[in-house]
């Protein structure tokens, strides 16, 4: 059946959908977006995802094209539209459509197109196995911007190499997934994850799990970590609004712990899915 998406204003069939070729997100990546997860059809984490929208259209020089209120009401209805009970929501923002120039045009209509994808969230999760690859991504991942092309060649490979995804390496030290933040828990039960700065995405489901693991009286530490120490661990995890809190079982070949999903790993994941369940709009 064909899904009900939102372009400009409209609520179209996908078929229907249209964006301009000389659209600036097609055309340079000029664009933000966000993943924002749906469970029993109510919005997880309104506050988080609306908020890194606002500061990443402003890190690019963009303003919201519309108030939250307004675009949390344009997500209800597209859920509702699609009978969405567990998946997510892609919201992309782009400058708008103009002739092809490097100079970016001020005062263009924004390009506003939001889909539904239906995916399970809830439930157990079996573990990953990642690869560790190089990060050749630019220098400012803490904007959630549309140039995912380096995210979608290193998990392609991980894909070919038969395992489930990448943990980006720079310096010596892990970034993030593909897609996700990254963390390992020691031999000691500590929670070891990279601090926010201009090198990762500051995850939305990174900060309510960093809050479930401490008020779980889970000790954790906020630093880089080298891949070494991730094969020594004795789990690791990550965490993504489409993956909500994911066990990984293995990287570059070598198991982590009894090579099974680990409790630390599985206690928050399952905390994770009642808070969002809780905390949804
Ligand atoms: N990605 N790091 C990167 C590079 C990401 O792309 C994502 C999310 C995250 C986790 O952020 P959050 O917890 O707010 O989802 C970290 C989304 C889900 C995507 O691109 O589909």
């Amino acid at each position: 059946m064909s899904r009900t998406v939102y372009v400009n204003g409209a609520f179209v069939p996908e078929e229907e959908a249209r964006v301009s070729v000389f659209d600036r997100g097609f055309l340079f990546a000029d664009a933000i977006y966000e993943v924002t997860a749906v469970v029993d059809g109510k919005i997880c984490e309104w506050e988080g995802h609306i908020a890194r929208l606002e500061r990443s259209l402003r890190e690019i020089g963009m303003g919201m094209p519309m108030s939250a209120e307004e675009l949390l009401e344009v997500h209800r209805e597209l859920v509702k539209h699609n009978d969405l009970e567990e998946g997510a929501i892609y919201l992309q923002v782009s400058r708008g459509a103009i002739d092809r120039d490097f100079v970016m045009p001020e005062g263009l209509e924004q390009t506003v197109v939001l889909f539904t994808q239906a995916k399970k969230l809830t439930g157990e999760k079996s573990g990953l196995r990642v690869i560790s690859v190089p990060d050749i991504r630019w220098g400012r991942r803490d904007i959630k911007t549309v140039q995912l092309l380096a995210a979608s060649m290193v998990k392609t490979e991980a894909k070919k190499q038969g395992k489930d995804d990448a943990w980006m390496v720079e310096e010596g030290f892990v970034t993030e997934g593909s897609s996700n933040n990254t963390y390992i828990v020691t031999k000691e039960g500590k929670i070891i994850t990279r601090n926010l700065s201009n090198s990762i995405l500051p995850g939305i489901t990174r900060k309510s799990v960093l809050r479930l693991a401490d008020e779980l009286k889970l000790e954790i530490e906020e630093r880089p970590f080298t891949v070494e120490e991730a094969k020594e661990a004795v789990e690791a995890f990550m965490t993504a609004a489409t993956s909500f809190v994911t066990p990984v079982i293995e990287i570059d070949g070598v198991k982590l712990g009894d090579g099974t999903p680990g409790p630390v790993s599985r206690r928050l994941s399952e905390v994770y899915i009642e808070e969002s369940r809780k905390a949804s709009c």
